[in-house]
């Protein structure tokens, strides 16, 4: 079965081909980031036109790729939610138009069971159940995976998730939108000594995680160092060395929040997904603790972590081959929780 995946739920236009017994044919993303960067963030207005643009060309792109017409398409899965309204509808749209002009099954996916299933798309990956850290940059969750639907949330961030905490803190040390990739790129020269950022929510039990204060303290460290440094060059280690705090921090907590869920719930088996998966720092230390724990972590490779088609497509081979399909029916879902997606 070929499954062609639509993802436009943000600022990455994300087309690709899954086959049940070949695996990943084609996968394609275009990304906004020139479109969007001299305005500090995501335009959402720009964002649904330049889908638009985007998304039938890519179509027509990896199909040539894979050698495919669109009568070899078995089924389109394309992201329904959660995300800004206007770029999902455009990729429903296109793919609910598609699936009825091919005469084959359309399916909805959950962005975030996408990113949840996507580290199975590597050539070993684990098995049902685990534990899944669900980072992103409108998502923290620490989900229990029985299997697929089966979801049950362990634990979530009550203010900014994980990807947001690194966006805004990035922004406000003046670099560039997207700021996550540039925040982790000037840790790499921080000093991991020079400050001591909290550790937030890990004095108390539970699994819930806070970020917001993080971007507050950078912020305070910054203007107070500001105040001290001479030079553009006592500056610019001023901001390295912060990042390096940053980072230290949200990796450290989401570390110890991993540890305490495994140990919770006695998994031993860890998924990392969502664009922050994508920091290598995180990577190494979540490997580094599932080893101590006894068990294993996966992730997928860098660029199946931040948003893409692949994943889509993934996700809705997984529902289409197990008969499920969505009804002409379709819409965008900005707000959905993956709790309520149907078990397999
Ligand atoms: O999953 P994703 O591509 O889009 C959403 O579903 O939100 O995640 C994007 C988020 C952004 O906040 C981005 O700054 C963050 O992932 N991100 C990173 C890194 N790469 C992407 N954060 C920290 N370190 C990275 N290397
Ligand atoms: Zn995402």
């Amino acid at each position: 079965m070929n499954v062609l995946g639509i993802e436009t739920s943000c600022d990455e236009t994300g087309i690709a081909i899954y086959h049940g017994g070949r695996g990943l044919l084609a996968h394609r993303v275009h990304s906004q980031i020139t479109l969007h960067a001299g305005y500090g963030g995501v335009v959402p207005e720009l964002a649904s036109r330049d889908h638009i643009r985007k998304t039938l060309p890519l179509i027509s792109a990896v199909l040539g790729e894979s050698g495919l017409t669109g009568s070899d398409i078995d089924g389109v899965a394309y992201t329904s939610g959660p995300g800004l309204v206007g770029a999902l509808l455009v990729g429903a749209a296109i793919g609910r138009s598609l699936a009825w002009a091919w005469q084959v099954p359309a399916i909805a996916v959950h962005h975030m069971e996408g990113h949840l299933l996507a580290p199975l798309l590597e050539g070993e990956a684990p098995t049902f159940p685990f534990i899944a850290l669900l980072v992103s940059g409108g998502h923290t969750q620490l989900v229990a995976v029985e299997h697929i639907g089966h979801y049950r949330l362990l634990g979530e961030s009550l203010d900014d998730a994980a990807g947001e905490a690194f966006d805004k803190t990035a922004k406000l040390m003046g670099l560039a939108y997207p700021g996550g990739p540039a925040l982790a790129k000037l840790a790499e020269q921080g000093d991991p000594q020079r400050f001591q950022f909290p550790r937030p929510m890990t004095d108390r039990p539970g699994l819930d995680f806070s970020f917001s204060g993080l971007k507050t303290f950078a912020l305070n460290t910054l203007h107070s160092g500001l105040q001290q440094e001479q030079d553009a060059e006592g500056v610019a280690r001023l901001k390295a060395d912060i990042a390096r705090a940053f980072e230290d921090a949200v990796v450290d907590t989401l570390v110890i929040k991993c540890r305490r869920a495994v140990r919770q719930t006695g998994n031993k088996n860890l998924i990392l997904a969502g664009g922050v998966s994508a920091n290598r720092r995180l990577r190494e230390r979540i490997r580094k603790v599932m080893e101590e724990e006894g068990g294993r972590a996966w992730y997928p490779r860098p660029e199946l972590c931040t948003d893409n088609g692949a994943m889509i497509a993934y996700a809705g081979w997984q529902r289409l081959q197990a008969g499920q399909s969505e009804t002409m029916q379709f819409g965008a879902r900005p707000r959905w929780p993956m709790e309520e997606l149907p078990a397999l």
